[in-house]
């Protein structure tokens, strides 16, 4: 999705920052980037279709290139294709101002009819130059007051944005910027102000972030910030630290992030565990998460999209077994819409990576609106969905950049499971025995997982893909809660690899899919020690008879001496198997993903937050 960075300095030139700032936001996917500075009146800009690569060499094109002040942006098409004219940012006021846009304005038809009416000649086919316009006309009817002008044009508005506008001027130049849906964050850094869609790129300049609330419309100088609430008050944002250190978002030696991200997991797992066990071993401390709401809590349902909504399946099995309360799992974007019923005593629990992703947050708004209460399981501290939640889960994942979700999706699974055990016991439905077992198979997690990604492990994984990566369609089965990572494993091999997969409940293959099974087809089995493995034995054989190839990933041996290859997976509680289940069906999407030539961490067409609809 698009991403937006911007700074004021007192004297020393923003362009570097700007770009560098650009480059940490190329994670979240874009085709094409733009930068625009300011020098005392005078404005410069540039912009291109494509990497970062051509928007330097753009740049490098103007020998006068400078400035003190400056917005930047990557874009991720939505209205008109990739290209220089529709990149941001956009000029308006006879060049005299420019603006750069994250989200979707649905009104912008109207709005650009009206526009060209009055004269407004139009260079790209962008909702966002609309608000470009807008603003340049509202800053001339407010006499040069820039948060004025902002609020007026954004009143015109309706959709959501994150928007910076960069007013250049010969007393210094300013940007003025507001947030209605997607994340904007400022900081103060060395001499001046930065801002940020992306807390990631405010890392460099400054331990501390304000993150701007839903309305808000802020001044950047040199000097400072200054925030207007949604109502037009001048408000003070506490600043917030941030325990994130601006390597963590580096690749380091490793050839990916991708890569990197799934060997840090058994270093997450012991984070996310670390006090988190009380005194007794057979209860969860979770902060926020009452006594007094969890008794209360007679439904939960969990909103959330992808993979994280994978996890949010796990967590449906966790819950109603250990606390025996009814659970419904929702695509988000479907929950929206669909006129749901939220009775009363229901837990809505949103799980998100960003945690600014638009489908879970707007789903999170609907149940509260319905009398829910929220929590919310998410790896961004700061961000919106955690600021919205009545009790939050952070999962201590650190900075994903890959775009395919690894790490965050354990630590998900794992904050998921803790807190179904605390539920339990709040709730008095899970025995302090039963809940010091699971806690304990829960400690041997970070060790397992380390065996689990030694060279040999990774490299027998590797040689795995080589002999499966030319199949033509991989079919993931899984029983019970490894149902979920069967999706799991099929979605992340399908968003890096571009070859079709599909997760199925094991038992639903004869209603359909076992039709695509012949000699071609790959069958990937997760297995474990629960009692569901002798029917997954049964649906190994109907494979078999039909001449598919079996990869057996798991701990029965019974179904490994059925397949022709086999991932060993440690044996632990039934309900973390799908924990150390995923690690090989990820480390496996990889090799597939790079024997075919793909672009691993930034897979095409995708994002790696959702921020539109
Ligand atoms: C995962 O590999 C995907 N990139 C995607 O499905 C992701 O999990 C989904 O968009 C949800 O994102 P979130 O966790 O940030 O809300």
């Amino acid at each position: 999705m698009c991403g937006i960075v911007g700074a004021v300095r007192s004297a020393a030139p923003v362009t570097a920052g700007l770009l560098e700032g650009l480059r940490v936001l190329e994670y979240r996917g874009y085709d094409s980037a733009g930068l625009a500075t300011a020098e005392g009146s005078t404005l410069r800009v540039a912009k291109r279709e494509g990497r970062l690569a051509n928007l330097e060499a753009a740049i490098a094109e103007q020998p006068d290139w400078g400035g003190h002040a400056g917005i930047g942006h990557t874009r991720w098409a939505t209205h008109g294709p990739p290209s220089d004219l529709n990149s941001h940012p956009h000029l308006a006021g006879g060049g005299g101002v420019a603006l750069v846009h994250n989200g979707i304005l649905e009104n912008h038809e109207p709005l650009r009819r009206e526009l060209e009416a009055e004269g407004v000649t139009f260079r790209s086919q962008t909702d966002s130059e609309v608000l470009a316009h807008l603003f340049a006309k509202e800053l001339a009817a407010a006499h040069g007051d820039p948060v004025r002008a902002l609020r007026a044009a954004l009143g015109r508005v309706e959709g959501s944005y994150a928007c910076a506008a960069l007013i250049p001027g010969g007393g210094g130049a300013r940007v003025v910027c507001s947030r209605n849906g997607p994340p904007l964050v400022l900081a103060r850094g060395g001499d001046g102000c930065w801002l940020a869609s992306d807390l990631l790129a405010l890392l460099p300049h400054a331990p501390e972030v304000v993150f701007l609330e839903e309305g808000d419309v802020a001044l950047v100088e040199a000097e400072g910030f200054t925030i207007h609430d949604a109502g037009g008050e001048v408000v003070e944002r506490a600043p917030k630290a941030v325990d994130w250190q601006p390597g963590d978002s580096s690749k380091g030696q490793w050839p990916h992030h991708m890569l990197k991200e799934i060997h840090e997991q058994p270093g997450v797992l012991a984070r996310g565990l670390a006090n988190r066990i009380g005194p007794a071993r057979d209860d969860v401390a979770l902060e926020g998460f009452t006594d007094e709401l969890l008794t209360s809590v007679e439904r939960v349902q969990v909103l959330a999209c992808g993979t994280a909504l994978h996890a949010g399946m796990v967590a449906a099995y966790a819950i109603e077994q250990l606390a025996r309360v009814p659970v419904d799992v929702d695509f988000a974007s479907e929950f929206r819409y669909r006129e749901p019923v939220v009775q009363g005593g229901t837990l809505s629990l949103a799980i998100s990576q960003s945690g600014e992703t638009a489908d879970t947050l707007a789903a999170t708004r609907l149940a509260q609106q319905l009398g829910a209460r929220v929590a919310a399981i998410c790896n961004v501290q700061g961000s919106s969905q955690v600021r919205e939640a009545d009790a939050v889960v952070l999962t201590q994942a650190g900075p994903e950049i890959g775009v395919a979700s690894t790490k965050a999706f354990t630590a998900q699974v794992l904050a998921a499971i803790l807190l179904a055990v605390r539920l339990g016991r709040a709730k008095g439905a899970l025995s302090a025995d039963a809940a010091g077992e699971l806690l304990g198979a829960a400690r041997q997690l970070p060790s397992q997982a380390e065996g689990m990604l030694t060279t040999a492990a990774r490299e027998a994984i590797a040689e795995i893909a080589r002999r499966h990566a030319a199949a033509k369609g991989f079919l993931f089965l899984g029983r019970g809660v490894s149902f979920p990572i069967a999706l799991e494993g099929a979605l992340k091999l399908k968003e890096i690899s571009y070859v079709h997969a599909e997760g199925y409940a094991a038992g639903e293959m004869k209603h359909g899919p076992i039709a695509l099974i012949d000699p071609g087809m790959t069958i990937v089995c997760l297995n474990g020690s629960s009692p569901l493995s002798e029917k997954m034995r049964s649906n190994v054989e109907q494979v078999r008879a039909r001449g598919g190839v079996v990869l057996s990933v798991g701990s029965d041996p019974e179904t490994h001496a059925l397949a022709s290859d086999v991932v060993e997976v440690p044996e632990t509680h039934p309900l973390l198997a799908p924990i150390l289940q995923v690690i090989p069906l990820q480390l496996f999407s990889y090799f597939v993903a790079d024997l075919r030539g793909c672009d691993i961490d930034k897979p095409r067409n995708l994002a790696k937050s959702v921020t539109v609809e």
